[in-house]
């Protein structure tokens, strides 16, 4: 061994002794000040309260019942709140003050699904480091993100704030909110919180809170995989959502909160209700009282309650009658407690900052760069993108300088004032070439058809018309579901007309949720998917438009046609009696039927989405070409490297997204298609190949049968490497016992 390594070896020994004697003296903390509190001090430290009265919470805190607070509004209130607990209460224990810091705080960055858009782990990462370092800096120390809930029906409004429909895809990029959010530095960590556990997006007809049923062969294969990734990258918290899931509301589930989670996985942070959940379980019909509420969700495993005090109120008579053992409370407090030691918050309570740290230009510049990589370029007929800034353009719709709406759900502190639009990066980008603009709808949501005429003189002065539609900020979120998801308002009916004028049309969509695109393409000639992309969403328009930046989003859900088709997600079974793949609506037959027709298809609309699952374009086009596997049989416990090439047949550079996908042939439970296994995003210049290489074991392509056992079964597999859920090229491979 030489001297390197041997003091390498003496360095590692000397930094895991220095971690644990710190894990130990900070256990040994814990267990002083858990020795010391009385009972109230620890129900308090189990509740957080929102800020509703700020007497009523300033005397809490004194009194040491409070353990966590709510939307504190200011850096100087939560620093008089932090002053309370740390200097005027009995143990002098801080406060953890929680916000929905969803994607951004004063910087906005894109919507999480858009995120999830660009494929590009470390850019999100970055992303939420931003909003860490804004947020940490007005005192907020905890965020109720990343949400993780996979979601395959987008009626659902909270598909904004989810990471797509894939489990691996959230999990990959939940993983990097989590690492981004924690980060490694007291100065600017945030406790991260993954959400909501568990279900909450498999809601019955997409309505907000509603019923979910889903096996735990399922649960365990598709809705879980996220949590665990976010697990596995030691997040700090998590929440219990508000469905109830196969009968039992997830709050007060023991078996996933206290079986799975705790156990299984060995969560080691705390998990904290969501808004009022205890209070909910009798409106569910799960408890009679309040009091059983806190009784249940207490045992099944809730360390904190959020806003309400079930807990606070019922927990000191539920122990004196043996229904919860103060132990568990104990137990509970020492899960928070660790939390805010690690935190770094019993060393720094909070002071507010001198220097700014609030929409700084490398923070605008990373949600500019998301900005940019989320967007998705769905059609670009005859190249018409990108355009010369010596186009005559017009500018027209509602979403061009929509201030707010642009922003997108869940984005509480930021100012509309300091969002850049469309509208002005343009009028920026084409300085000595005007654009000319006329609104012709003043919301996406207005019936009011009287802009259309303006809307229509102005296009026809123009050589190429740029189209902002969508939807406003408020039709997607929590509570915000739609029955129809087709662009709102009179916005179709402008467009119409707007196609009659015979001119090219760049319609560039602004949405918080995958939209039914169908007439909206036909009447386009390119289309832009830009979700809601935040406070630098109008330059990063601008720029794809332009070509300055090439388009390189790939969508995280599928595209239906219709609400019809929904739930319509690529990772389905295929049934004994698939659905037909035609490009056609399908007629009746009529009777007698003709068995071709007897397959899992509708008769009226084809079972092809509008865009599949990880589609997108680019200004350069990619072939694949040659498709290698290490081996054509792998042993049960073996590993495979899946190589392609991939050619930059385009005239610019480019980013591409390989995506591999699995399709295991028959097992013991019938499977996916596809399934996504890995992804990259690379460069490519013009002219260019790249070999990409992909590595899976054996347990990337096991799953949990129905006794919930993990097995990995022998037998044969299809594999892809393609740019999105239904191209690319395939191979096969065995597994061998
Ligand atoms: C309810 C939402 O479901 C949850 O996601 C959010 O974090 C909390 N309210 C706190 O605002």
């Amino acid at each position: 061994m030489n001297l390197l390594k041997v003091i390498l070896i003496c360095i590692l020994f000397n930094v895991t002794n220095l971690l644990l004697a710190q894990d130990t003296t900070i256990d040994r903390k814990i267990d002083k000040l858990i020795s010391q509190m009385t009972l109230e001090e620890k129900l308090g430290q189990i509740s957080q309260v929102h800020v509703f009265d700020v007497p009523t919470t300033e005397s809490a805190i004194r009194k040491g019942e409070v353990g966590s607070v709510l939307n504190a509004y200011s850096p100087e209130q939560v620093e008089r709140f932090q002053n309370i607990a740390t200097k005027e209460s009995r143990l002098k224990i801080p406060l953890i003050i929680g916000r929905d810091v969803i994607h951004g705080f004063k910087t906005i960055l894109p919507i999480p699904l858009a995120e999830a858009a660009t494929w590009n782990p470390e850019l999100v990462k970055k992303g939420a480091e931003v909003a860490a370092k804004e947020a940490s800096s007005q005192g907020i120390k905890w965020t109720f993100a990343p949400m993780m809930d996979i979601a395959r029906d987008p009626r659902w409004g909270r598909v904004a704030e989810c990471l797509g429909e894939d489990p691996i895809m959230a999990g990959i990029m939940a993983s990097s909110m989590v690492r981004g959010f924690q980060g490694k530095n007291e100065k600017w960590n945030i406790a991260a919180c993954s959400k909501h556990f568990i279900g909450y997006g498999a809601a019955e007809g997409g309505r907000d809170y509603n019923t979910t049923l889903i096996p735990e062969s399922e649960l365990r294969n598709i809705y879980s995989v996220p949590f665990k990734y976010a697990n596995d990258s030691n997040v700090y918290t998590v929440m219990s959502s508000f469905n109830d899931l196969n009968g039992i509301p997830a709050s007060a589930n023991k078996h996933t909160l206290n079986d799975i989670l705790k156990g299984e996985w060995n969560f080691k942070g705390f998990v904290v209700t969501d808004w009022r959940t205890p209070c909910e379980l009798p409106i569910h019909g799960y408890s009679e009282t309040e009091k059983e509420a806190a009784e249940k969700c207490l045992n099944a495993g809730i360390d904190m309650e959020m806003v309400s005090n079930t807990f606070f109120n019922n927990a000191k008579t539920l122990i004196a009658e043996k229904k919860i053992d103060e132990n568990l409370i104990n137990e509970k407090v020492r899960r928070i407690l660790k939390v805010k030691f690690e935190l770094g918050l019993f060393n720094n309570p909070y002071t507010v900052p001198k220097t700014n740290a609030l929409l700084l230009p490398e923070n605008l510049k990373i949600a500019k760069e998301l900005a940019i990589q989320s967007i998705v370029l769905l059609k670009n007929q005859n190249n018409i993108l990108p355009l010369s800034n010596k186009t005559k353009i017009a500018i027209i719709g509602p979403m061009a300088n929509a201030k707010l709406d642009q922003l997108g759900c869940w984005s509480p502190d930021g100012n509309p004032d300091d969002t850049q639009t469309p509208l002005m990066a343009l009028n920026n980008d084409f300085s000595s070439n005007k654009p000319l603009f006329a609104e012709g709808a003043k919301s996406c949501i207005s019936m009011d058809a009287n802009g259309i005429n303006e809307a229509l003189a102005t296009a026809k002065q123009a050589d190429v018309i740029l189209y902002f539609c969508g939807e406003d900020a408020k039709m997607s979120g929590e509570g915000h579901s739609r029955a129809f998801i087709t662009l709102p308002g009179i916005q179709t009916e402008l467009l119409t007309k707007l196609a009659k004028l015979g001119k090219p049309i760049v319609t560039i969509i602004m949405a918080g949720r995958p939209l039914d695109l169908n007439g909206i393409d036909t009447l386009s000639n390119a289309i832009l998917y830009a979700w809601h992309p935040g406070t630098m969403g109008g330059p990063a328009i601008s720029d794809i438009l332009l070509g300055k930046s090439n388009p390189s989003g790939r969508l995280p859900m599928t595209f239906p046609r219709s609400v019809g088709q929904i739930p319509m997600y690529y990772n389905h079974r295929n049934t004994g009696r698939p659905a037909q793949l035609s490009d056609h609506d399908f007629v009746p037959t009529g009777t007698p039927l003709d068995p071709k027709d007897l397959s899992s298809s509708y008769i009226d609309i084809s079972m092809k989405p509008m865009y599949p699952f990880g589609y997108g374009l680019s200004y350069s086009s990619f072939t694949y070409s040659n498709i290698e596997l290490s081996s054509q049989n792998i042993n049960i416990n073996g590993e495979l490297i899946i190589k392609c090439t991939i050619t930059n047949t385009g005239k610019v550079a480019g980013y591409e997204t390989p995506q591999l996908y699995i399709h295991d042939k028959y097992a013991s439970l019938t499977r996916p298609v596809k399934e996504l296994k890995a992804f990259k995003k690379i460069a490519i210049n013009a002219g260019e190949s790249k070999t990409v290489e992909f590595k899976i074991s054996t347990k990337d392509l096991g799953f949990y049968n129905n006794d919930n056992v993990f097995v990995i079964e022998p037998g044969t597999f299809d594999v892809w490497i393609g740019p999105n859920a239904v191209e690319g090229k395939m191979a096969s491979f065995k597994i061998t016992n």
